[in-house]
């Protein structure tokens, strides 16, 4: 168990399409899960993808009670997803406030549906099938970008809404 650095904006390796996941309950996979779970701890973050730490394997970790960047955000149940596949239950967007561990320092507004549902696998190969609004929602579609190569600011539409946290903090 570690907290590995989180690789950067700018690092090929977050651009890559991470690869499926192919044994649960493997020693590799639990030392991967607990590696992304103490590194999103020890990073506060929101949420963390496999990517993010330079592993190239379908597998986001989120969820928190009370998130420090996020302070107005309903609690979302901590998590570990493996292969995940989601699905918009409806047409709804809603434009939001995002940070991420990769892109430090800044923020910016991204649209996201609100209403999707989720599938994919926990550590021991259980099926997990949830529906997830708001701020859950946007939270799961934003660590799933990772596993095909997206960062964020890759979705924003208006790059007025971009900007450093310590500044747009201020306003
Ligand atoms: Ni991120």
């Amino acid at each position: 168990m570690a907290v590995r650095t989180v690789l950067k904006m700018g690092d090929p390796t977050l651009l890559a399409t991470a690869q499926p996941v192919a044994g649960f309950d493997t020693p590799e996979l639990h030392a991967l899960i607990e590696d992304l779970l103490d590194t999103m701890a020890a990073e506060d973050g929101a949420g963390l993808a496999a990517p993010q730490i330079g592993v190239g394997l379908r597998v986001v970790v989120f969820g928190f009670e009370q998130n420090e960047r996020y302070p107005e955000a309903d609690a979302v149940p901590r998590t570990v997803l493996v292969n995940p596949v989601i699905e918009p239950l409806s047409d709804d967007h809603d434009s939001g406030w995002e940070g991420c561990l990769s892109v430090p320092g800044l923020r910016g507004v991204v649209s996201r549906f609100t209403h999707i549902r989720y599938q994919g696998f926990d550590q021991f190969g259980n099926a997990i099938n949830r529906e997830a609004h708001d701020f859950h929602a946007r939270v799961v579609q934003h660590e799933c970008d990772h596993l095909d190569g997206i960062l964020y600011p890759q979705r924003m539409t208006d790059m007025r809404f971009f900007g450093y946290t310590d500044v747009l903090e201020n306003l």
